[in-house]
């Protein structure tokens, strides 16, 4: 692949960016300056970036840590919506988020261009756990509503009847639980919730598989995957 575009499908900044920099001189492959952009790259070769190794990657992962009031989608007319958030070098990567929070829902999104692990982490199929930190307006949840949660209840909030998969919940105090889902209905924890007579105040998605945010997380930041994340993410959907 072309050296310019090598890098900026890697993360390294636009097309005129990194063509920039290669005039500029700053950019090595195997140790020679190169100020050719459209010179041939394969992903064995060492490339730096005013002397920094720089990987080529083939797609990309990120972490993003949504905020209140913010759309799952890259792109909205009337409201904020991820894209807002995204860093300039990383537009035009056909980046996605892997399922959707909604628009009051905030914490632990992946964003990623390789659809195949976009796919998996959200088909039910592969069972890949999430956990959604909530709290509820109502009466403490009881056992037995607990027990009736983690065995699969039957939602009777529209036309037809829909069967939840057992879940996991673990209390964290009176009014806030940790819920953790096998599958990703329509708003499938605030309607668990209000099938037991109680209101989601606030829900925080805080882990898909074992991904989760920096524990000093700032709403609204995109982070990049960790190599040790990625491998463990796809590891977890069967990809490696
Ligand atoms: N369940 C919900 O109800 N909303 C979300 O955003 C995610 C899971």
């Amino acid at each position: 692949m072309r050296l310019d575009r090598a890098l900026s499908n890697s993360g390294c900044g636009t097309r005129n960016d990194v063509r920039t920099l290669i005039k500029k001189r700053k950019v090595t492959v195997n140790g020679i300056i190169v100020t050719d952009p459209s010179v041939h790259v394969e992903k064995t070769d060492a490339i730096e970036i005013e002397g920094s190794d720089t990987k080529l990657k083939d797609k990309l992962y990120f972490i993003f840590d949504k905020p209140d009031e913010v759309l799952t989608a890259m792109d909205d007319k009337r409201y904020k919506n991820i894209g807002d958030f995204i860093p300039p070098e990383l537009k035009n990567l056909k980046l996605s988020p892997v399922g959707r929070l909604d628009y009051h829902t905030t914490g632990l999104l992946i964003i990623t261009n390789d659809g195949e692990l976009s796919h998996r982490i959200t088909s039910p199929k592969y069972e890949i756990p999430k956990v959604y930190t909530v709290t509820y307006e109502g009466k403490a949840l009881t056992q037995e509503e607990i027990e009736e949660a983690e065995k699969g209840v039957t939602l009777n909030d529209t036309d037809k009847p829909v069967k939840l998969r057992p879940c996991k919940i673990d209390v964290v105090s009176d009014d806030t639980v940790d819920i953790t889902l096998y599958e990703g209905k329509t708003h499938e924890v605030r309607r668990l919730i209000s099938h037991f007579g109680k209101q989601v105040l606030t829900l925080r998605r805080v882990k898909i598989a074992d991904i989760t945010l920096p524990e000093d997380s700032i709403s609204g930041t995109f982070y990049e995957m960790s190599e040790e994340q990625i491998v463990a993410i796809r590891k977890v959907t069967g990809l490696i």
